[in-house]
């Protein structure tokens, strides 16, 4: 399976630094001299943005909400696994801008109708990318989609990538996901935990 990131602000760049050499990876970028520069750092193959999501199995959306809705709409990605990892945040972060009856996952899948989207890495700060492999093994990515394929295919890149998997069903739990994100937002920077946080769901023995 080839792995295409589509997008290198914080989280792409920290997810592909997690990837390389560990998986079939490209990068891709609309700023191609960014996407070049951390291929050419990571030794990672790239392509320009419609060769990337040709060639690529798994797209990884680095993008912003907004962003990647238009970007979905337009792209030729007919049999693609896409990942969603996005909060639709608002401009000031106080809140998300859409929930309760849909998520971001969903309005995305809606765009995309040929593809599969799968719901992951929306809980994660990019800063837990940086930190070593071993603190972040047992840090649950949740991942949510509605093919098995589809979220097998992701679940392996969330332990390829160095965390573990928390499996939260079909893609409509992305409305529950997507709060979750916030709320680790509001501790992290509103509550002054900072961004080596994650959520992560605790088993109490009996
Ligand atoms: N940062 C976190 O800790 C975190 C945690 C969980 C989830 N997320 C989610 O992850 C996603 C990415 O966040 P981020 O922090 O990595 O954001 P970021 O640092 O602002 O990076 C976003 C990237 O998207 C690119 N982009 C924007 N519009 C585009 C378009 N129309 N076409 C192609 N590329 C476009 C930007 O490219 P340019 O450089 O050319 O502008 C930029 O590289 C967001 O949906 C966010 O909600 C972030």
């Amino acid at each position: 399976m080839k792995t295409a990131i589509i997008g290198l602000g914080n989280m792409g760049r920290g997810l592909a630094r997690r990837l390389a050499g560990r998986t079939d990876l490209l990068l891709a970028a609309r700023n191609e001299a960014d996407a070049a520069g951390l291929a050419a750092t990571l030794a990672v193959e790239w392509l320009a943005i419609p060769e990337a999501l040709a060639a690529a199995d798994i797209i990884v959306l680095g993008l912003p909400y907004s962003a990647a809705l238009g970007f979905v709409s337009d792209a030729k990605i007919d049999g693609k696994i896409l990942v969603d990892i996005s909060n639709p945040l608002k401009d000031d972060f106080s809140g998300l801008t859409i929930g309760h009856d849909t998520s971001a996952g969903e309005e995305i899948q809606k765009q995309a109708d040929g593809a599969e989207v799968v719901k992951a890495f929306n809980t994660i700060f990019a800063e837990l990318f940086d930190a070593p492999r071993e603190a972040t093994a047992n840090v649950p990515v949740f991942v949510a989609g509605n093919t098995a394929k589809a979220v097998e295919a992701v679940e392996q890149l969330v332990v390829t990538a160095g965390f573990a998997v928390e499996n939260a069903g079909a893609l409509d739990a992305a409305r529950l996901l997507e709060p979750v994100g916030m709320l680790n937002i509001r501790l992290g920077y509103g509550l002054g935990r900072g961004t080596a946080i994650a959520p992560a769901w605790l088993k109490i023995a009996a």
